[in-house]
């Protein structure tokens, strides 16, 4: 079989953008957007996190796709490709291996907090929310991290479960966890904007993720909604490269890429419209709570409603489900290396990925770092593994992308991958990729850094 395309291809368009949304939409939308815009002042950081999404985010995505396509294999090999294409060294390659390295570093955090997920809906379907008080759910979710067997139990449930769906392959696994779970998502989310806007304090929610101040915002807050730009499109570490890989040949990038992206967008907010309006409508719950904020202020939401037993069960569901596509999209770069080298079939390289990132699950729960009182090691696993991948390495993913894309492969290439020459939105996609794109990545994680060597 040509090498070049072993691993299959996406049915049709469609089926790509669905697979590429649900690697997109996951945690980073419902669970961690709604938190860090809390812990950053609101609007200012909204709006900040908007042009990062339109200015660097959706440009990169199309360039990181585009690669994947030229390319049509791992990223690692995808990049060996392009660049021995370009007539370059080898080094570029460095794209690819730091990608599924991030991918497997995310993996290790995003299944213990998937768990989290997981473990709510068994608490919700029992009964567990019922009347509770902002103070219980405090202690309940407190428990839940001080409980290291329960959440080692519920992080291993979630690492077979994603490894369940990457060993069946591209078509069968990937594509079909996505065209199903999808619109489902999107019907739920719907079902608790509703639920928010009739039930909670809308009116609040509303002016603290659209009321621009930027006086509370902080280089570092600029840069944790650059990484988090990046975080959402699961962008600057090959995901979408590899999924790019499996897209069929004439697709149109541009367009197929604005979809995911305006999706992708689409979802976080509605989240931040559905779960703020509970937060304000319930006393004793600060916006900046931190990553417990979903599931401390949606419990006591579901808690004290009619008929919350049902939709919160849903509910955590659903963010399961959203999990659960985009953990797929985390392991199969590596995982798609793996099977190209010949000594692994598809499933002893999932099997022997999984593994390496629920060690480093392992890791996260047993370090404790959500807790208030941190442990006296000081090794804060869970944050680290967020910083170093969301604020360092996937910024410098995407930089290093848009300055090969913009700068080193052949116009031609890139125009006919585009399929858009002579276009005027090409050029002017052409020129943000050379020039906006990198220049604001770099001004952005060069301020922000200083700022925190100053601090
Ligand atoms: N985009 C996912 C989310 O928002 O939850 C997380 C993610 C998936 C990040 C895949 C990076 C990635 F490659």
């Amino acid at each position: 079989m040509d090498q070049r395309k072993m691993h299959g291809v996406w049915a049709n368009r469609w089926t790509f953008i669905l697979a590429a949304t649900g690697s997109a939409v996951g945690l980073g939308n419902i669970w961690k957007f709604p938190y860090i815009a809390g812990e950053n002042g609101g609007g200012a950081f909204v709006l900040v996190y908007l042009l990062c999404i339109a200015v660097v985010g959706i440009p990169i995505m199309m360039a990181e796709v585009l690669i994947g396509r030229r390319g049509r294999m791992s990223p690692i090999n995808s990049m060996r490709y392009v660049t021995s294409e370009a007539g370059l060294h080898g080094g570029w390659t460095g794209i690819g291996w730091m990608g599924v390295v991030a991918g497997l570093m995310i993996m290790a955090f995003y299944s213990v907090v998937a768990g989290w997920a997981l473990n709510y809906v068994v608490a919700s379907a029992g009964g567990g929310f019922s009347g509770i008080s902002g103070d219980e759910a405090g202690s309940l979710f407190g428990g839940l991290l001080q409980d290291t067997g329960r959440l080692t139990l519920w992080h291993s449930l979630f690492s077979v479960m994603t490894l369940a769906v990457v060993a069946a392959g591209v078509t069968k696994g990937l594509g079909m966890v996505a065209r199903v779970l999808m619109p489902f998502l999107f019907v739920v989310l719907a079902i608790l904007l509703v639920y928010g806007f009739t039930n909670g304090d809308f009116a609040s929610a509303f002016r603290f993720l659209f009321d621009f101040k930027f006086g509370k915002l902080s280089w570092d807050g600029v840069l944790v909604a650059l990484g988090h730009a990046f975080f959402t499109l699961s962008l600057g570490m090959g995901s979408i490269m590899a999924y790019g890989a499996y897209m069929p040949d004439h697709a149109n990038v541009g367009r197929t890429i604005v979809t995911v992206g305006v999706l992708d967008t689409v979802v976080a907010l509605v989240a931040g419209l559905a779960i703020f309006p509970i937060v304000f409508a319930s006393p004793g719950i600060e916006p900046s709570a931190g990553p417990g904020l979903m599931f401390v202020s949606l419990p006591v939401a579901f808690g004290n409603m009619a008929g919350g037993q049902i939709f919160g069960t849903l509910f955590f569901v659903l963010v399961a489900v959203a999990a659960w596509s985009s953990a797929v999209s985390l392991i199969e770069p590596g995982v798609a290396w793996l099977s190209e080298t010949k000594r692994f079939n598809r499933v002893t390289a999932t099997i022997a990925l999984t593994l390496v990132a629920w060690l480093g699950g392992l890791g996260c729960i047993w370090s404790n770092n959500w807790l208030e009182d941190k442990p006296a090691s000081g090794i804060y696993v869970f944050e680290s593994l967020d910083f170093l991948t969301s604020q360092i390495m996937l910024p410098l993913g995407g930089l290093f992308i848009a300055l090969f894309v913009g700068w080193l492969m052949r116009r031609a290439i890139v125009a006919s991958e585009m399929d858009a020459e002579g276009h005027p939105l090409f050029e002017i996609w052409l020129f943000v990729v050379r020039y906006i794109s990198p220049a604001l990545v770099a001004l952005v994680m060069i301020f922000s850094l200083a700022d925190k060597f100053k601090g």
